[in-house]
This record gives structure tokens, C-alpha cells and sequence, in this order.
């Protein structure tokens, strides 16, 4: 069936676009060394931060963000919503999961965000509302996450948008696991705050 190969195809080029480690790249343009070696370790905008390095860190964010929201637009204006949805999906797997690294990447939040904004807007600016509310407060970006993962699938049904519920619910999953070690960090009291080097 053509279109089933062509939903296929959606989702190999979203996870393979999603799976550029824009962290890695940028803290190596930046001379600021292997990410994996900093920090949490982790190879998100989070942990570049922790380089004390704004511009990478912010790049890291816009670029992770930005690789889910292409492969939503571009899924999306060739093949419409199934494939959007596919697409940034994909993206947000490939970011966990990159071929490029051994399958061993980060943990979403960017490319969630990302991808969210540009399948259903209103909801990825209420999660992205619910991230920084957070972070404003308590100044821990892995809570944060945490936080506007769980409350996208609850945010995309107040605003009408149910399509989006099973997605976001399916990556949120995929978030919190992915955060295990922060979470055992938040609750023993040891989870550092933006900004701080360890971690
Ligand atoms: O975006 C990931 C963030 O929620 C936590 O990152 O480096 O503190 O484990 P990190």
C-alpha cells in the first residue's frame, strides 16, 4: 500500500532528522569539548548551559526545537496530518535514539516542544508556558520538563485539540523515563539548578 510506505518514509526522515545531536555539534563548534564528558552528561541545551556558554546552550534549544517543527511543516505540507504526526514523532525518537551516537541520546524536551508547537501551537505554547512558569519558580529545568510533559496531554484537551492526546501522552511516557536519574535527584535534594556546573 503506497500510502502506508509513504507514512514510513515520513518517519525514517523525521527520526533521522531528529536524530542530529545539535548539543554535540554545538558544544563542539564552541570549543567547549564532548558534552558527554560535562555535567549530566546529557547532550540537551540543559546541560551546554552548564558549560556557562549562553549562545551555544540557546542555539541547542532553537535547533533540537526547531529539527521536530520542520519535520512536522515539511511532513505536513507534503503529506498532511498523519504524516505530521509521524514525522515529529519520529523526530523525538530519533533525538532519543540517534543512529549517529550508538542510540544513546538525550532526553526530548526541546525537540517535545518543538514538535508540539508546530502539530497543534496553542498547546506547545501552553507547554512551553508550563516549562518556564516552573522554571521561573524553582529553577530546575529536568522539573520543568517533567512538569510540561504530564501536563501537555491535559493541556491539548482544554484547548480542543485532541488529536494531539495520544502523542503527547506516548512521549511524555518517554520523557519521565528518560529523566529517571533526575528524578531520583529531585527527590533525594541533589538535582542541581539552571545554570549550575554539576550534575
Ligand atoms: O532537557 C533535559 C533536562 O530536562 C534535564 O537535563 O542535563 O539536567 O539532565 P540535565
Amino acid at each position: 500500500d503506497t500510502s502506508v510506505l509513504l507514512l514510513a518514509l515520513f518517519g525514517v526522515g523525521g527520526y533521522l532528522l531528529g536524530a542530529v545531536p545539535f548539543g554535540l555539534v554545538m558544544a563542539r563548534l564552541f570549543g567547549l569539548g564532548d558534552l558527554r564528558k560535562i555535567g549530566s552528561g546529557n547532550i540537551g541545551a540543559t546541560n551546554v548551559l552548564r558549560t556557562g556558554n549562553k549562545l551555544a546552550a540557546f542555539l541547542t534549544l532553537v535547533l533540537d526545537a526547531g529539527k521536530g517543527g520542520i519535520a512536522v511543516l515539511i511532513a505536513r505540507a507534503l503529506a498532511g496530518e498523519d504524516a505530521a504526526q509521524i514525522a515529529g514523532g519520529a523526530a523525538f525518537l530519533g533525538h532519543l535514539f540517534p543512529v549517529y551516537l550508538g542510540f544513546k541520546g538525550g532526553k526530548g524536551v526541546a525537540t517535545f516542544l518543538g514538535t508540539l508547537l508546530a502539530l497543534a501551537w496553542p498547546v506547545g505554547i501552553a507547554a512551553c508556558a508550563t516549562w518556564a512558569a516552573v522554571a521561573a519558580a524553582l529553577r530546575y529545568s529536568s522539573l520543568s520538563a517533567l512538569a510540561a510533559a504530564a501536563l501537555a496531554p491535559i493541556w491539548a484537551i482544554v484547548l480542543n485539540r485532541a488529536e494531539v492526546v495520544l502523542l503527547t501522552a506516548v512521549l511524555a511516557v518517554l520523557i519521565f523515563i528518560r529523566h529517571h536519574a533526575n528524578i531520583r535527584r529531585l527527590l533525594a535534594g541533589t538535582e542541581p539548578r539552571i545554570g549550575r556546573k554539576t550534575g
